[in-house]
């Protein structure tokens, strides 16, 4: 788009018109406009002075379709949000007095427009964008800003065609480092990964920003949101400034600045998360805040979250001595059970097959997934839990059953053929339902392979939690004649030969004091935020320890004194220096 497609308000028409004896020359347009909303060589050359003078002579106001800009990460701030951001930057800090405000992905201006409107101490605005579109919008948006406004003071206002990763921030921080600053804006929403699916390069060159250890643990896979690049980049830039930051950025991305502000150090306090409603702001669903910090303050390393609409707090996250929390104040009172679990938590059964693998009892036959009678032998097939059968306090019942062809990942499954033909003849059947599995791990390996099996898998007591629903609750799970009953691979539990060491770990990860720990460290805007890193901190032995035996007699009045005690000796075990991992 040029500017001869640009949607020009009648406003500013009448202006130009008004006013057409200063827009004879590209150097008297540029005085004038100047003088009357402040930015500074509003045409860059005599070719857009003339498109524009073309544009209102013809009242031509051509609108194009826009191009896909998915590879900028597109998505324009509304007027009121940008309006109610700065609102509350200044309700903050009613002293700061801002004089400069930079703005480094500004689009169409929302921002700028926002801190104009609010802010009069205003000397020096920049924004800079990569879409010239966009920024005779800005531009435009701020002449009529100042029409509508013309007693306002005008600060100097530079609107800046460049690309934000080629852009000289440090420069900039330096010619600028004695203005009170505020940093805001609203960074593109896209991924390096995503750039990568469209071949996109809108990526900064230096891509490697975030080696260090942790960031995998954290984010996964090296996948960084270019907004994180560029809010990096700005905290490094502007940290030492007076003033305030502020980003509209999603909820991954703070909680990554966070984590990593621990090494970064970045001379910023008071920091803030105040979380939107992205659908009704930008129609999209990802979970996104307003992000804020106040400038050139001894570091903090935990952040408050809000809600942007009724203030109300919500939690205060971040580092905790050397943990990272999503509630300090929790893990301030149940910090004590933090360690390493000493049974292993294990996922469950994983087959990526299940019209196959999974079957339905119906009176005295088994039916498949995909509608088919399935006569096979009993003894490969269990009971089989999801996510959305642990809602309840114990059970040894189920709605579907699994075959379990191996006993242990890899297992050679030749077996079958002979001691189970009707299992086999089933199997063999459906075979192309196994080699269409996508995923490489069943590559090579022996026919109707599953994973998350293990001696763990065919103990016959279980706790479990689901690890697709928020909800910590833990599922005793018993078997049924005699059998184990399974789990599939969207929950995580542990497993018990002897009933009552699973009773006591099932009443321990349900007690108060373990659920506020787990809420204390689980971040909820994870997509799946129970992990197996998050159950393996709880140290059942340090559990234990907190109960007196009395205490704990009435709801646990299956459990001898005896057997409590033996859950004690079993957890408090040591083999060397290193307490014990069972199971
Ligand atoms: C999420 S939008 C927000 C725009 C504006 N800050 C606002 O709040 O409405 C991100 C903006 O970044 C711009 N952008 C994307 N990549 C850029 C780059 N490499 N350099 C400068 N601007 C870029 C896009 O064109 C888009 O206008």
């Amino acid at each position: 788009m040029n500017l001869k497609e640009l949607e020009i308000s009648s406003e500013i028409f009448d202006f130009i018109k008004k006013n057409r004896s200063h827009f004879n020359n590209l150097k008297r347009a540029n005085l004038f406009l100047k003088g009357s909303c402040g930015i500074i060589n509003f045409f860059d050359t005599s070719n857009q002075l003339d498109d524009l003078r073309l544009l209102i002579t013809e009242k031509e106001n051509i609108i194009q379709e826009e191009p896909d800009r998915r590879e900028y990460g597109d998505f324009q701030t509304n007027k009121n949000l940008a309006l109610k951001s700065v609102q509350y930057i200044l309700s903050m800090d009613t002293k700061v007095e801002f004089d400069y405000v930079v703005e480094p992905t500004c689009g169409k201006g929302s921002f700028i427009l926002a801190a104009l409107s609010q802010i009069e101490t205003l000397k020096k605005v920049i924004g800079i964008e990569i879409y010239q579109p966009y920024i005779w919008k800005t531009k435009f948006k701020i002449l009529e800003f100042y029409i509508q406004n013309p007693q306002r003071t005008k600060p100097e206002i530079e609107i800046i065609h460049a690309n934000v990763f080629d852009f000289d921030f440090e420069k900039l921080s330096n010619e600028t480092r004695d203005y009170t600053t505020l940093v805001i804006g609203n960074p593109p929403w896209v991924t390096n990964s995503e750039l990568g699916s469209i071949d996109s390069e809108n990526l900064p060159q230096k891509s490697n920003f975030k080696k260090h250890r942790g960031f995998d643990a954290i984010t996964g896979k090296g996948n960084f949101d270019i907004g994180e690049y560029i809010a990096l980049m700005i905290l490094r830039n502007f940290s030492s400034h007076n003033g305030y930051f502020g980003f509209l950025i999603k909820n991954a991305v703070v909680k990554n600045l966070l984590y990593d502000q621990k090494h970064n150090n970045f001379r910023i306090s008071k920091i803030e998360k105040l979380n939107i409603d992205s659908t009704k702001e930008f129609n999209v669903s990802v979970d996104a805040c307003l992000f804020l910090a106040k400038l050139n303050k001894e570091p903090e390393f935990s952040c408050m979250e809000l809600d942007f609409y009724t203030k109300e707090k919500r939690t205060s996250f971040g580092w905790f001595d050397d943990s990272y929390v999503y509630s300090i104040s929790d893990y301030q009172e149940a910090n004590d059970i933090e360690g390493k679990s000493q049974f292993i938590w294990r996922q469950g059964i994983k087959h990526d097959c299940s019209k196959v693998m999974e079957i339905e009892r119906y009176n005295d036959h088994f039916k498949n997934g995909l509608d088919q009678e399935v006569e096979i032998e009993n003894d490969l097939v269990f009971g089989l839990l999801k996510s959305s059968d642990l809602k309840v306090k114990q059970t040894n019942s189920y709605r579907k059953l699994t075959i379990i062809t191996q006993k242990k990942i890899g297992q050679n499954t030749d077996y079958i053929h002979k001691d189970y033909p009707l299992t086999f003849e089933y199997l063999w059947k459906n075979k192309d339902y196994f080699d269409k599995r996508k995923s490489s791990i069943y590559k090579g390996k022996p026919n109707f392979s599953i994973f998350g099996v293990g001696d763990y898998s065919f103990m016959p007591y279980k706790v479990a939690v689901s690890g697709l629903y928020k909800s910590t609750h833990f599922t005793l799970v018993l078997p049924e004649n005699g059998k184990p009953i399974m789990l599939d691979d969207t929950c995580y539990f542990i497993s018990f030969n002897k009933l009552p060491q699973a009773r006591i770990a099932h009443y321990l990860l349900n007690h108060e004091h373990t659920q506020q720990f787990l809420k204390a460290i689980i971040f909820p805007d994870s997509k799946r935020s129970i992990t197996k890193d998050v159950l393996m901190r709880i140290n059942f032995h340090k559990l234990y320890s907190l109960f007196d035996p009395s205490s704990v007699q009435n709801d646990l009045d299956a459990v001898t004194l005896e057997e409590w005690e033996a859950f004690g000796e079993l957890t408090g075990k040591k083999q060397g220096n290193e307490q014990m991992t069972l199971f």
